[in-house]
């Protein structure tokens, strides 16, 4: 079985519902605490063992490229003004040389389109997806709990999460099968089905392994819910073809794609910080805010 050693990034959303701020400012690159979005799901990647990282980028995203590149100067003045800590933290977990590949999809024709045109770089392997707006804190990552059962069952592979029903319509959901071993057998897939409608409330929360034939798939996929090119429809005719499960996650996740979703992620983030939580407990109880501790 080939290891999973490449993960596609799609980062040409507009990031509409958290607008104005992601007029200028690619949504991926909003802070959670002190790094920027993105760089939460490049560690969670690296800690699955991917050591290929694929931006599916669009205009406006010339920052996350930046992101991930050296800065000489910045690092060199944090040199000489001994500032170890700050160094260290912006060197830690830059991709190395020729790590980070930066691809363009010129049109907003969806999700699944946007995985398509990492085609050529993904060859003939089996590869990771991660939604970055999809924060999913703990260890191990989520993307790590998918790698680890694709060593043991292959095919493809999906990460769930249990939501209440009325939100089906926002999400992909899984028609569930049998479940052993802690993998539930996906039997269907369907892209925001209206909650009388939906098969489960098994939610796909944005992070994948898939094997190279869902490119086939994706090739002539027609556009689904939104009038888009849907991952989830294509995901759907790769099952009976090729195993395909489903795998909780164990870690939190933060829609950080919404507003509420975003804050309560820094929130939370901050005050798992020794080296914030005080101060942030302080001005938050100063400020009357309710806080349990
Ligand atoms: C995408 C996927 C959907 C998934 C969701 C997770 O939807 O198409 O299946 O459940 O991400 O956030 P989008 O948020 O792009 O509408």
């Amino acid at each position: 079985m080939k290891p999973i050693r490449k993960a596609v990034f799609p980062v040409a959303g507009l990031g509409t519902r958290i607008l104005p701020a992601t007029k200028v400012i690619a949504k991926e690159m909003l802070p959670i605490v002190d790094k920027p979005l993105i760089h939460y799901a490049i560690e969670e990647a690296r800690a699955a063992g991917i050591d290929t990282f694929i931006f599916v980028t669009g205009r406006g995203k010339e920052a996350i490229e930046d992101h991930f590149d050296v800065s000489y100067e910045l690092e060199d003045t944090l040199t000489k003004r001994g500032k170890k800590a700050e160094l260290d933290g912006l060197t830690a977990s830059l991709p190395g040389a020729g790590d980070a590949i930066f691809v363009r999809q010129q049109r907003p024709l969806g999700l699944g389109h946007a995985v398509w045109c990492a085609r050529r770089i993904i060859g003939d392997e089996p590869f990771a997806v991660l939604l970055p707006d999809e924060l999913i804190y703990g260890t191990p990552g989520a993307t790590e709990e998918l790698v680890t059962a694709h060593s043991r069952i292959g095919g493809n592979l999906v990460s769930v999460l249990d939501i209440p029903r009325e939100a089906t319509g926002s999400y992909g959901i899984v028609d569930p099968g049998r479940t052993i071993d802690g993998m539930t057998e996906v039997r269907g897939l369907v892209e925001k089905p209206k909650p009388a409608e939906a098969p489960s409330t098994m939610m796909l929360v944005g992070r994948y392994v898939l094997q190279p034939e869902i490119f086939a798939r994706l090739e002539d996929q027609a556009p689904g819910a939104g009038n888009e090119i849907q991952l989830t429809d294509a995901m759907a005719r790769l099952i009976g073809a090729q195993p395909f499960h489903a795998v909780p996650i164990s870690g939190r996740r933060f829609d950080c794609g919404s507003k509420a979703g975003f804050l309560t992620a820094n929130l939370a983030l901050g005050l798992e910080r020794p080296d914030i939580a005080p101060a942030l407990r302080q001005q938050l109880s100063e400020a009357g805010l309710v806080f349990k501790s």
